[in-house]
């Protein structure tokens, strides 16, 4: 990866853009497609390198899934629950956390067989204990580096008993996980999150016949039954609002823009960025609302808003807003007054140590921001000067950046830019085509 971008500074932003489909419902769909009975056909899958990981590891698992054609619905047909393959093949699942993480779930039920996973030199870092520790208390058995909660590891599959697992992070990697390995366990599993994390794997599981229940206070407790009687469904993905996020931003903060992005999926889960752009002032308007396949959708327009306000960010709205986290600093560079992001450690734990890695790349452009354990204090009007800059191969670093080049006096660079196309391969292209 050393791909580099040059990007001018002073432009305007205007037009319309179907972003790609939604990273984590592209996961999703292959994952419970695999072991449902019968054909699921999937159409708006987001053919970006992580989902692709997913299908490849699928595929070395013995599920027929065809060769992936950008915009063309395909189908694949599922194993049933308990029916993969072991493979004679390391499953690399390349910079994708979804991809090991949910794999993990699944794997640990398959009695008897032994499973490899890696990944790349960032995923090999990332913290899979989160996701090792409560599978082995249903009965999963990992073996790897640094106790089996790091990557490679390696998985020897066993009959899985259900339990009640309380996990200390609001993630949906690894609720989903857990909700996967109990489908192929004895008894009832229940996940119980300190915070709601995104809901798609429950609610698609429930669209396939899965017997799983939403209790407690705010949906936070997930009780699922084991059960192989998952049945294909057809699944229409919409747009992710986490790369739709980059333009709702950019027509915000960039002078004279406006930019109507269509068919965005709306899941509450998702959308603690409108939040802060209700707080922040934004000129946007939401259009075309509906529902597909469970899950509400609308095509969102916004304008560019003048004096935006700054923002705090903390406490249980952060699963709702965690990958936009990158895009909104660049945001608050340009609230009039100081904004604070609190409460995102997870933030470290990601591709890379986002906290860390947007001040600095920020502070390039002139960006006044302080790191703190948990967050980042950012002070508004900021004055960006042009600068190179580097993604340090994070895909939303490399996005984020590329906003906030266009609000640069003069021409920049982005180093290592093409990291983007882990979940929006077509980010340049739509750059392109939005500029004048
Ligand atoms: C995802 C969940 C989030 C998110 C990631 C995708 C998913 O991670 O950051 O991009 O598809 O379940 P965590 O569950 O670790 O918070």
């Amino acid at each position: 990866m050393n791909s580099i971008r040059t990007l001018q500074g002073g432009v305007n932003l205007q037009g319309k853009i179907n972003v790609p489909g939604d990273k984590s419902i592209s996961h999703r769909a292959l994952i419970i497609g695999s072991i449902a009975k019968g054909e699921t056909l999937i159409e708006g899958f987001l053919d970006s390198e992580d989902p692709l990981s997913t299908a490849d590891c699928l595929r070395k698992l013995g599920v027929n899934i065809p060769n992936i054609i950008k915009d063309q619905p395909f189908s694949i047909t599922g194993l049933g629950i308990n029916a993969f393959r072991e493979p004679n093949k390391i499953l690399n699942c390349g910079n994708s956390g979804t991809t090991m993480r949910l794999l993990m779930g699944l794997l640990a039920g398959q009695e008897g067989k032994n499973f490899i996973l890696t990944g790349d030199d960032s995923l090999n870092e990332r913290p899979m204990g989160r996701v090792s520790k409560p599978l082995s208390l249903m009965g999963g058995k990992f073996f790897g580096r640094e106790k089996g909660t790091k990557a490679p590891i390696s998985i020897g599959g066993k009959r899985l008993k259900g339990c009640v697992i309380g996990t200390p992070v609001a993630s949906a990697q690894v609720k989903s996980a857990i909700l996967l390995a109990g489908l192929n366990a004895s008894g009832t599993t229940t996940v119980i999150e300190p915070a709601s994390s995104r809901d798609h794997t429950e609610r698609m599981l429930k669209a396939f016949g899965a017997d799983i229940k939403i209790r407690g206070e705010l949906g936070r407790n997930v009780v699922i039954k084991p059960g192989n009687n998952l049945v294909g469904q057809k699944i229409l993905i919409p747009g992710d609002i986490s790369s739709a996020a980059f333009w709702m931003i950019a027509a915000s903060i960039v002078p004279n823009s406006e930019i109507l992005l269509k068919n965005i999926g709306l899941n509450p889960t998702r959308t603690g960025i409108l939040n802060v752009m209700d707080s922040m002032g934004c000129n946007y308007e939401i259009v075309e609302k509906s529902t597909i396949a469970g899950e509400p959708i609308g095509s969102i327009n916004v304008k560019t808003a003048k004096n935006l306000r700054p923002f705090i960010i903390e406490g249980e709205i952060l699963p709702k807003l965690i990958d936009e986290i990158p895009i909104l600093t660049v945001a608050a560079c340009f609230c009039d007054g100081v904004s604070e992001i609190k409460d995102a450690q997870e933030l470290r734990v990601k591709e890379t140590d986002r906290l860390k890695v947007m001040a600095r790349q920020l502070r390039k452009f002139g960006a006044e921001i302080t790191e703190k354990e948990d967050g980042l204090i950012i002070n508004g009007q900021s004055k960006f000067h042009s600068a190179e800059v580097d993604s340090e191969t994070d895909h939303r670093v490399s996005m984020s950046l590329a906003i906030a080049s266009l609000l640069a006096k003069g021409t920049s660079k982005i180093r290592r830019a093409d990291a983007s196309g882990v979940s929006y391969p077509t980010f340049w292209e739509d750059l392109a085509k939005l500029t004048y």
